[in-house]
Formats: C-alpha cells, structure tokens, sequence
C-alpha cells in the first residue's frame, strides 16, 4: 500500500517528504482554504517536493464547468490528478478526462456502488471517506471490503485510495484489506513511526553503552 499526504499545508509536505514514505498528496477545496494562498502557488510549490501524483479537487458543479477547471490545473503540473465528486456530472467529467489520458480520483464514495460507477468512467482513484462514515455510525473499513471485493472480481484497475483516515487503526485496516493507497494526514502519519517502546528501548541501549565504557566508533 502507498502512502499520499493529505494535506496542503507546505511545511507538512516536505516535512513528510524528507522521511521518504510519502508518494503522493491529496488536496480538497477545505484543505487548500485553510492555507490562504492562490491555488496554483499550492500546487506548483507540491509538485517541487513530490514527484507521485497530486489530487486537486474541482468546484464546478456541472461536468463541463469541471473540465474547464481540470483543463487549467493539468497546466500546473504533470503530476496533477483531477478529483471530481461522486455525482452524475462527475462521472461524466471523468470519462471525458479519463478517454483524454489525464488521470482523475472520484472523490466523496460512501457506497462500493458509487466506487463501481467511478470505475466503470475510468477513474484512475476511487476515494472512500472511511471517517465519515464511521462519523455517522456506520463501518467505514467494511466499505473498503466491499470495493475491493468488486474491483478484484471484475479486474478493475481503479485503485483504491482510503481517505478520512482519522486514526493509525485506519491505516493498518486499510494495508490488510488491500487497499491500494491510504491517504493520512501529517499527524497520523507521523504517529505511525513512533511507538513508546521504540523510544524506553533506545534510551536503555544508551544507557548501558555509556555504562560500558565503550566507544561509539568502535
Ligand atoms: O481528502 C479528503 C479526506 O481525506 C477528508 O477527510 O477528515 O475531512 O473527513 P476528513
């Protein structure tokens, strides 16, 4: 399973980087509002970090609104994937972008139904929200079953990318299910190295090492 950042928070971004785990990075119109910069700067200054793929999400609501602006953010980068939401006017956008090469996520699936639709127009990423889901009392996990149950039935190559992860269980359940992406936001995926044992075990190394009188270059 891959690992993108979902995030457009710059420092995150090169911060996560520079631990050499991180393919790809997410956007969305809430993530990219919280940094109060143009769009574009955003996307430019991402692509010079990351080499994977970079999702950046339209507005538009009808399909040829959304491949206007798909049409503009493809010239920010060669590396920009083209989120559309779940919706007919999406689907029907992805199709287009999907038969003109550029690659698309189909964002906002709730159902393995919406995710076999998305598939069925060409999406290069289905995104599940699996925090949202369970946000209202329902098992986000099992819905990445469920759309990885269809996909492997039909030889589908739409990958899977498991979005509002909220927590390390999300990640885990997502690498055993078969997800074929997760995207993590910087908190979460800096929580994934660490673990209180790592660190009592590294501190006690240490101590008898310096109790032992030995060289470190030795
Ligand atoms: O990028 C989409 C997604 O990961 C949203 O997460 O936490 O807002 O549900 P969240």
């Amino acid at each position: 399973m891959q690992f993108f950042i979902d995030t457009a928070n710059i420092d995150e971004i090169r911060e996560a980087a520079s631990w050499g785990t991180v393919a790809g990075v997410t956007t969305n119109p809430s993530l990219v509002a919280k940094e109060s910069r143009p769009h574009r700067e955003i996307i430019e200054e991402i692509s010079a970090l990351i080499d994977g793929p970079i999702s950046v999400e339209t507005l538009s609501l009808d399909s040829l609104g959304m491949l206007k602006e798909a049409h503009e953010f493809a010239t920010w980068s060669p590396n920009v994937v083209i989120k559309c939401p779940m919706t007919i006017e999406g689907l029907k956008a992805t199709k287009q972008l999907s038969a003109e090469g550029i690659k698309t996520n189909v964002t906002l699936i709730f159902t393995a139904n919406q995710a076999l639709l998305a598939a069925l127009a060409g999406a290069t990423y289905v995104s599940p929200f699996v925090g949202r889901l369970d946000d209202i009392g329902q098992d986000g996990m099992a819905l990445i079953q469920d759309i990885r149950t269809v996909f492997d039935q039909y030889y589908f190559e739409t990958q899977i990318l498991t979005a509002s992860v909220r927590h390390p269980q999300h990640v885990l359940r997502a690498a055993q299910l078969g997800s074929d992406v997760a995207t993590v936001p910087f908190k979460i995926l800096k929580q994934l190295y660490s673990h209180p044992l790592t660190d009592s075990g590294i501190e006690k190394f240490l101590a008898d090492w310096k109790k032992s009188g030995l060289s470190t270059d030795a």
